[in-house]
């Protein structure tokens, strides 16, 4: 598409099968093997299908799973930071063929897609743990997830034959191709995408707007797919996103779309995975605050800006707009932040998550200067639901 940022590699994939081709390949797909997938790989599935992995075509192959990690970038030198792999057991392994194709189907046996099996090769997982998570500690919710995958990885190209049917936010669930369209329509040239799994508190609001000030168009990209389980549920996200704009955001400037991705908590590695993600969006400038996708303490706050530092900014393509810890201080009465603010922090308010989340379950406004009290009393009544 003239004039938007060329998607990672130059193309946007796309392995959604249509028409002939796709009758002709379901029908093949019943004779094959079953793979099933869950949640998070049909979450790889999609992201692979609609082009938002662009280039990757397919699950990866030994090559580029260790040319990631070892040199964060694909074999083909293109700049890359995280393993997407589908795994199994080396008892289904031994069943699979590799040059042949494998029906992967959902929990009600569906069939969702042929994976054209090319390789079958272990799965590092320690070295995976260590060089994407920098731990191998299994508290590490990422590195978790890779300990529970099977021992064995299954690479090659995917055909796409269904789409699952999500009844949540279905209006907000744009491909890349559906996303650069509106960007188009809009007539936005520069674009800054914005990730979150959190509810947009005034920080958030803040860097989205300092950005903001410098584009044309504000995309706020909340991650819906599995996230871990004391994040805040993504439909109650989505009512505060909404509830957000209405009351605070420029409708011509701003658009909301979900990415359905799952959240690996890697921090920096996923701040460049993030940030091609949305450049095969569409999006030509992409945030990265403080301790981007980041958890517990694994992560310096600032490590996710330095690790750009590595990488030949032509090859990202997509424009990182890094923000320091942003607060609201009390004697330059607005938001701010230590770039920007002389004030000792004692007249900073900034309050940590577990007390804000005490305060919502206790009924309990946190205050405006954090957090917009339309979004505080969609969270309010979300805890009471909870309880
Ligand atoms: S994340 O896992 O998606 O990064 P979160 O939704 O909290 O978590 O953050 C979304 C974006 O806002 C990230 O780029 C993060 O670095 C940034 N951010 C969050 N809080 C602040 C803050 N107080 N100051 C500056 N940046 C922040």
């Amino acid at each position: 598409m003239e004039g938007l940022i060329r998607p990672h590699g130059g193309t946007l994939i796309n392995r959604i099968i249509e028409g002939k081709e796709r009758e002709e390949l379901a029908k093949k797909a019943k004779g094959l093997k079953k793979l099933p997938l869950n949640d998070r790989e049909i979450s790889d599935l999609e992201m692979i299908a609609m082009g938002a992995f662009s280039p990757l075509e397919g699950f990866m192959g030994k090559e580029d799973y260790h040319s990631v990690m070892d040199t964060m970038h694909l074999k083909n030198g293109l700049p890359w930071t995280i393993p997407v792999v589908l795994s199994t057991t080396a008892d289904v392994a031994k069943t699979l063929k590799a040059g042949s194709d494998v029906a992967l189907v959902n929990q009600n046996q569906e069939c969702l897609a042929v994976l054209h099996l090319a390789e079958i090769f272990p799965h590092d997982k320690e070295k995976e743990a260590f060089q994407v998570y920098t731990t191998k500690e299994e508290a590490h919710p990422g590195v978790k997830k890779v300990y529970e995958m099977g021992e064995m990885l299954l690479g090659g190209k995917i055909s796409l034959l269904k789409r699952t049917d999500y009844s949540d936010f279905s209006e907000y669930r744009l491909d890349p191709k559906e996303t650069r369209a509106l960007f188009k329509e809009k007539g936005w040239k520069r674009v800054v995408g914005f990730q979150t799994r959190n509810p947009i508190h005034r920080a958030h609001e803040y860097i989205q707007k300092c950005a903001l000030e410098t584009v044309d168009g504000l995309l706020i990209h909340p991650l819906v797919g599995e996230t871990k389980g004391d994040d805040i549920p993504a439909s109650v996200r989505m009512l505060c996103y909404k509830a957000l704009i209405e009351n605070y955001y420029p409708k011509d400037r701003v658009a909301l779309a979900v990415n359905p991705a799952a959240m690996r908590y890697a921090g920096p590695k996923e701040a460049v995975f993030h940030a091609l993600i949305r450049k095969n969006f569409g999006c030509t400038h992409f945030i990265v605050g403080r301790d981007h996708a980041g958890v517990g303490n694994y992560y310096g706050t600032f490590d996710a800006h330095y690790i750009f530092d590595n990488f030949d900014p032509a090859a990202i393509g997509i424009t990182p707009m890094f923000f320091d810890h942003t607060f609201y201080c009390k004697r330059c009465t607005s938001m701010a932040s230590y770039k920007s603010c002389p004030h000792d922090s004692a007249d900073h308010i900034a309050l940590s998550g577990t007390k804000v989340r005490d305060m919502l379950r206790g009924g309990q406004y946190p205050p405006p200067e954090f957090s917009r009290p339309e979004v505080a009393a969609i969270l309010i009544e979300a805890m009471k639901g909870a309880k």
